[in-house]
């Protein structure tokens, strides 16, 4: 920390005052604060004291993160924060195993009990967390809500200031975990139960008791939710409670539930708060020169909230029973007196509710633990107090204050001088004022202040405050810190009126009212008033009032002689420890954040004696830091050192400094540390350091940054790596599948076709599969697409196939004829029809079939016949008929045979001949008579139409010689109802043909080798010559 604040030192200060240029400047040393204030930076060292400023508001800096930051280190490498303070200790405890305490000084306010708050939960969060201590941590943490409720009041210097004086003991075990704990409480302030100065308030108790509690409590109670009806509240005029009664009231019963207080116990607890509040209200008037009970009503009701009876109450107010020499003597008292005797009730029985409390609460801290503890002290007392008005509590907590001091005279200035010594430093010692002289003033037997008061009360005759004063004066009339009216010169009289004595405290001079000094030291409670009380029915009131009391012959000690002595026991209890110390300072009257008063702060930094600490920390030596320490810091800047020293720390420290260019006047060697004197020489050195760290910080960087991408790259290559192993992997399992499976396949495949021919059988099935599946696609590929030789084009189907491709072929044969014959128009389907009707009657049978395949038969031949035949056409359609073919022949006459040109003429009813010049109608055959047709199975077109012989008018059969013979032949056929029975297909050879009257004619029908027919008249037949 120091080092590292080092660097901005100018910004928020030094976090080590040690380091500031001259420890005599006081102004420099206040600045130094004002300017880490300012900064949010409460804290700073005076070597190993911790000084914390009050921020009067919440600051960030004690979060879990800081519990944290601070955890197990070396608390001069951090910035100084009370949690460094505790941790340097808790570390000691454990190491070491060496009791510690921590003692928290300054004025009210300033803010010591938050401090001591901080530091047990520091312990609570640092120390581990185990099951069975937790308990415990919480009940720390939870006796405080308690106590400060009942030791706690809003004055005017502090909301929250504790009006008790508080020494806590944590109990460790050897792990270093809190077991237990136990409280010690100093001098309550029990006079503010009865009074408060004006802007004070009561204990917090009373007010969060009426915020808080619901309305049948409250009934029961029989007390009113406002504070301001009640006399022990109302005396200070609080308007502003400075914290949250109400809610606070929840606190504080939470916090009892947790710390082991039963139901019984709070329920008893709140009814004497209660009764001291009717206590207060009640009033008494003059009767003669005594006095009587006003308000008998609120007797009956304190009576019965303190559980005792009304009548004794009553009458112990009103009386005082006295012994003497074993005779009880009872007077009754005066209004003065009874007034007295109430207040001295309600105070005592608060006082010792609230030691009991703390009873109750070192019970619930008690450990359940045998073995060794080592302790952790925490000092929380009332700091240094001067008012307008001072009065005997004032001086009891003054007095503590001056025995904290000279406490913190002996183990600090001391034991700083000590190091010096053991550290084999020449050494001129520093004058600092040592305060015992104060100490001594007040406590010294049979001489000081306490003797001499304690004298007066046991006087007997009648003993005053004035008196008291008197015999003060008398005795310490030289001393040179007591002053009073009488003693003072002129010039200082006006200060001091007759009932006043001033001391010159250590930290400043404070005014005393002799006024309640004896009584308050006496601590009277009247005995009818304690006998009263001992017949409680109550469990609490039994335990604080017990009834042996009555019985003690001694007189207990006074009120400042137990302080003094508990106080003395604790100085015991402290020396026995190793301390730390905290002084906390308030940086303005009026609990206001951010504002830094300069005298205010001046003054307590006078009387905390802060500048004699740093002078004596300072005297000649600004700075030390064990060898080991510094040389870890400073060993870069010399480079014997760098990066590693192997012999003696304290030989390297010696290098590093001469390399530095310093001497003997400017640093010592301790035995086990290094001595700077100037801070400047530790400066430049820091500076030094920090220049290198820059260059060093630039080199780490510029390798740690190729470290880091090196890294960062093999990262990635591992990654890559890793990844590509397996995809790898990944691709290679599946490379080894595929070829698995490929082998399966062709293994299967070769066996298939090894098989291919056998039947059917696993084997061979996948295989015949696919010998179909190939042969289908390649079908599919290669149907033919015409009919004519579509068996021939049908591709070849393998074994496997065959039976579904002759299926197939059928089908797709038949499948094109359909899709042929769809798409035919009506005249070529007439067309066909004829050629197929012409296939039917020659196919085989005429020698010039073949070649009239090829051409299409027409309806009239040659074309131009049609033009001449209009006169036949007319004809026809008029006797109803349709004509159908027409086509020029050559008729022969039957007898010689004379050729003649004719046309021939067909209609749907009859055959037709027709002179070819004059259409003049020859020969008109019906076609249901017809007999016939006869030709030649040659090439000549030689047609005999068969006529019935009772036909005379016909004159026998008719032949003629038509060029296209197929054709007409068909035509006639077709016409004549498709009677193929017609027609007579001849060889070479004769033909007879029939004349009239029952004769007979002949044809020769010859082959030779002159082409076509001729017509020759030979022997009567008539030749037919063909060269086909
Ligand atoms: N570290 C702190 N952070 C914030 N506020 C603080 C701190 N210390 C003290 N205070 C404020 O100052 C008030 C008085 O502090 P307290 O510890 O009660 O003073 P003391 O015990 O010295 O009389 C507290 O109630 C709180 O408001
Ligand atoms: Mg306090």
């Amino acid at each position: 920390m120091m080092e590292n604040a080092l660097e901005d030192r100018d910004a928020v200060g030094v976090s080590d005052a040690v380091l500031l240029d001259d420890p005599n400047d006081t102004a420099a040393f206040i600045e130094n604060l004002r300017k880490r204030f300012r900064g949010d930076l409460i804290y700073t060292y005076i070597g190993p004291v911790l000084i914390s400023v009050n921020p009067y508001r919440n600051l960030p800096i004690y979060g879990l993160d800081y519990e944290k930051k601070y955890y197990n280190v070396n608390f001069i490498e951090v910035a100084p924060h009370v949690y460094g303070l505790t941790d340097n200790a808790y570390k000691q405890l454990r190491e070491e195993n060496r009791d510690q305490c921590i003692l928290i000084s300054g004025e009210s306010g300033s803010g010591k009990t938050e401090a001591s708050k901080w530091i047990l939960r520091y312990i609570a969060a640092a120390s581990k967390h185990i099951a069975s201590v937790e308990t415990t941590k919480e009940k720390l943490l939870q006796s405080n809500p308690v106590l400060e409720a009942f030791g706690n009041a809003q004055t005017n210097r502090n909301d929250n200031s504790s009006r008790f004086g508080k020494y806590m003991d944590i109990e460790f075990d050897f792990r270093g975990s809190p077991v237990g704990g136990h409280i010690i409480n100093y001098l309550l302030e029990k006079s503010r139960v009865i009074y408060q100065a004006k802007g004070d308030r009561n204990f917090h108790i009373f007010y969060q008791m009426l915020a808080g509690v619901d309305e049948s409590t409250l009934t029961k109670l029989k007390l009113q939710r406002s504070p301001v009806k009640y006399h022990y509240l109302n005396q200070g005029e609080v308007r502003t409670p400075g914290q949250d009664d109400a809610k606070q009231y929840q606190v504080v019963r939470d916090a009892m539930n947790t710390v082991g207080f039963g139901e019984d116990d709070q329920e008893e607890i709140f009814q004497i708060i209660a009764a001291i509040l009717h206590l207060g209200q009640i009033d008494f008037k003059h009767e003669g020169n005594y006095a009587k009970v006003l308000s008998h009503d609120i007797v009956k009701i304190v009576a019965q909230l303190l559980g005792c009876s009304p009548d004794k109450l009553s009458k112990a107010f009103l009386h005082r029973t006295i012994e003497a020499r074993g005779e009880f003597v009872t007077s009754p008292l005066t209004y003065e007196q009874c007034m007295y005797a109430r207040d001295a009730l309600a105070k005592a029985v608060y006082d010792r509710l609230f030691t009991w409390l703390v009873t109750k609460l070192n019970q619930s801290l008690e450990p359940d633990y045998d073995g060794k503890k080592t302790l952790m002290g925490i000092l929380d007392i009332y700091g240094f107090e001067i008012f307008e008005k001072n009065s005997f509590e004032q001086f009891c907590i003054n007095y503590c204050n001056e025995k904290l001091q000279q406490l913190f005279i002996e183990l600090t200035l001391k034991s700083e001088q000590e190091e010096y010594r053991k550290e084999g430093i020449q050494w001129e010692d520093v004058d600092y004022f040592n305060n015992k002289v104060i100490c001594d003033l007040v406590e010294e037997k049979h001489k000081g202040i306490i003797a001499l008061m304690d004298e007066e009360c046991l006087r007997p005759g009648d003993p005053t405050d004035f008196t008291m004063l008197e015999k003060m004066d008398r005795s310490l009339s030289t001393h040179p810190h007591y002053l009073s009216h009488k003693l003072a010169n002129t010039s200082v009289r006006k200060s001091l009126t007759r009932d006043e004595f001033r001391l010159l405290h250590y930290a400043g001079e404070v005014t005393y009212k002799v006024h309640g000094f004896l009584d308050k030291n006496n601590d009277l409670l009247f005995r009818d008033l304690r006998e009263a009380m001992t017949t409680s029915k109550q469990k609490i009131l039994q335990t604080i009032f017990p009834a042996s009391e009555l019985n003690q012959k001694k007189r207990p000690a006074t009120a400042a002689t137990q302080f003094k002595t508990s106080l003395n026991q604790l100085m015991e209890i402290l020396m026995s420890k190793e301390p730390s110390y905290i002084r906390c300072i308030k940086p303005n009257d009026f609990k206001k954040a951010g504002v830094f008063d300069l005298e205010i702060v001046g003054h307590q930094v006078k009387y905390l004696g802060l500048m004699e600490n740093l002078r004596v920390r300072r005297a000649g030596f600004a700075y030390r830091r064990p060898y080991e320490t510094f040389l870890l810091r400073y060993k870069s800047l010399c480079p014997q050192t760098w990066p590693h020293y192997d012999g003696p720390a304290e030989r390297g420290v010696e290098i590093i400094m001469k390399h530095l260019g310093y001497n003997q006047d400017h640093f010592r060697m301790g035995k086990t540390k290094i001595f700077i004197r100037h801070a400047q020489t530790l400066f430049a050195i820091e500076d030094a350091f920090q220049e290198r760290k820059k260059q060093l910080v630039s080199k780490i960087k510029a390798i740690w940054r190729g470290r880091r991408q090196r890294k960062e790259y093999l990262r990635m290559r591992f990654q890559v790596i890793f990844v590509q192993k397996y995809i790898k992997r990944f691709l290679a399992v599946r490379q080894f599948k595929k070829r698995k499976w490929a082998s399966n396949v062709v293994r299967d495949f070769i066996k298939g076709f090894m098989a291919r021919n056998a039947d059917p059988c696993e084997a061979n099935a996948k295989f015949l599969q696919f010998v179909r599946y190939r042969f289908l696609m390649k079908l599919s590929q290669s149907l033919p697409n015409v009919i004519l030789r579509h068996d021939r084009l049908w591709p070849d189907s393998p074994p496997a196939a065959r039976a579904a491709s002759t299926l197939l072929c059928k089908m797709h044969r038949r499948q094109i004829v359909r899709k042929y014959v769809r798409g035919l128009s009506a005249e070529r389907k007439r067309q066909l029809e004829m050629k197929y009707l012409a296939h039917e009657l020659f196919k085989g049978k005429k020698a010039t079939y073949e070649a009239s395949v090829r051409n299409y038969f027409v309806d009239c031949r040659p074309d131009d016949v049609r033009n001449r035949i209009g006169m036949i056409e007319t004809n026809i359609k008029n006797s109803g008929e349709r004509l159908v073919y027409c086509t020029a022949v050559t008729k022969y006459d039957r007898h010689g045979y004379k050729p003649r040109e004719r046309i021939l003429t067909v209609s749907n009813a009859a055959v037709y001949l027709h002179d070819a010049k004059d259409m003049k109608l020859k020969h008109k055959i019906f076609l249901n008579e017809l007999k016939g047709i006869t030709i030649t199975n040659m090439g000549d077109g030689l047609l005999v139409f068969r006529t019935p012989p009772e036909n005379k008018q016909l004159k026998g059969d008719l032949i003629v010689n038509c060029p296209h013979v197929i054709e007409a032949v068909t035509k006639i056929i077709d016409t004549a109802a498709q009677n193929k029975s017609l027609l007579t297909i001849v060889p070479p050879g004769e033909v007879q043909h029939h004349l009239n009257g029952g004769k007979q004619g002949i044809i020769e029908i010859k082959k030779s080798d002159t082409d076509i027919t001729a017509i020759a008249k030979k022997n009567g037949h008539l030749i037919v010559m063909t060269s086909c």
